[in-house]
């Protein structure tokens, strides 16, 4: 961070919460997921890298038991509750993704304090970056830590899954969470969501760059979407128990072993989006192999026929992520697009020629808002660190 930010939110925390000790500063980033996507609570392999991008948070002890928090760039955003009270919060307004967080901490046993908080980001809200998960990952490192414990990310992880599926009411996956917390300079993380295990793949990406496209096309229906796929993935596993009890996850199947029960599944929608969750499976263990013989080309296919099948068998893609996607896989110097995230809305990642970098902005800006009356916006991303403490010189 900035110095002069630093400063700047130093300044307003003190206005806020009035004169003190200095307060302590931690960060989470956003992640961007390479491909697996929407087998997280399949039991597949992901492959998400961390960003540099994120949310800071400053934050002190306030010697109540009230909680206190305000977000530097969203008005209105001024909480303040007893801890005792927490659950009212419950839901999805701002501050409902941090007091999840707390009472799942005590929910282990962390006896909470009474803490003021100024949270920074630098991630697009709402863009399918993880924000959510950026902001309960860097709450529950700096809570638990400021309460004497020492986190484990694997443990904070899944804690800040929980926060999310219980308390703020969306069922997301485990992918986010983890990314966050466990991000690696230069590498992918790939995940196997089965055991939520992982390995750190160094990103050799010699001579290509990671351009993350936004739509800025809000992700409306993405709740009761993403709620409506993962019952679908439901129907399709309980159909093929029928025929194969001892299965546990669409992503234990191969495509062969899924062909050979495919007399269990008579629904034709359900049949596709089980289809998507095990090619897109096989795909990211391909993915892996192919990355680890230093062949980017041929895992940027892999980025496309990704995208395909987000499109024609899971359904969430939408106008927007396919007319930049789809565009941007035609254009010189790329070599594989696709959306990445829940979908419906926000944000695609491309593989691009570093050299061809900005000629491909400019080209796929013109033609997106050509196509949808929207106007993009790009980052050019590294895969950054996960959560951690910052002290600023
Ligand atoms: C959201 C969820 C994740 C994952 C992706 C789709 O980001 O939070 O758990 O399911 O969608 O891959």
């Amino acid at each position: 961070m900035e110095h002069t930010t630093y400063q700047r939110l130093l300044e307003k925390f003190e206005s806020l919460y009035g004169a003190g000790e200095t307060p302590r500063l931690f960060f989470a980033p956003g992640r961007v997921n390479l491909i697996g996507e929407h087998i997280d609570y399949n039991g597949g392999f992901v492959f998400p890298a961390a960003l540099t991008i994120g949310n800071y948070v400053l934050i002190r002890e306030n010697g109540t038991d009230l909680v206190r928090m305000a977000a530097d760039d969203l008005p209105d955003t001024f909480v303040s509750i007893a801890i005792a009270d927490m659950e009212k919060m419950r839901g999805k307004e701002w501050g409902a993704y941090q007091l999840g967080v707390l009472f799942e901490l005590a929910q282990k046993g962390i006896t909470l304090k009474g803490f003021d908080m100024l949270f920074y980001s630098t991630l697009p809200f709402g863009a399918g970056l993880s924000s959510s998960a950026s902001i309960e990952v860097v709450t529950g490192f700096a809570v638990e830590t400021l309460c004497g414990g020492t986190p484990d990310l694997r443990e904070l992880s899944l804690l800040t899954q929980r926060a999310e599926n219980r308390f703020v009411g969306v069922n997301c996956g485990i992918m986010d969470q983890y990314a966050c917390a466990n991000g690696k300079p230069d590498c992918g993380i790939m995940l196997d969501c089965a055991k939520v295990e992982s390995e750190i793949v160094p990103l050799n990406m010699d001579g290509y760059a990671i351009v993350i496209g936004n739509t800025n096309k809000k992700r409306s229906l993405a709740d009761s979407k993403y709620n409506e796929r993962r019952s679908e993935c439901d129907a399709g596993l309980a159909a093929l128990q029928t025929l194969k009890p001892e299965l546990t996850a669409l992503c234990e199947l191969t495509e062969d072993e899924l062909n050979s029960l495919s007399a269990a599944i008579t629904d034709e929608t359900v049949w596709k989006r089980v289809r998507h969750a095990v090619t897109e499976n096989d795909r990211v263990k391909r993915s892996a192999e192919l990355l680890a013989k230093g062949d980017i080309v041929a895992f940027g296919k892999m980025l496309n026929a990704s995208h395909a099948s987000l499109k024609d068998d899971y359904e969430v893609t939408g106008k927007e992520l396919d007319a930049m996607s789809e565009y941007a896989q035609t254009v010189d110097g790329c070599i594989g697009s696709r959306m990445t995230g829940a979908g419906f809305g926000g944000c695609t990642v491309s593989i691009v020629e570093k050299d061809k970098v900005d000629a491909f902005i400019a080209d796929v800006s013109a033609a997106y808002e050509k196509a949808t009356g929207l106007k993009p916006e790009f980052y050019v991303s590294e895969a950054g660190d996960g959560v951690r403490e910052l002290t600023i010189g």
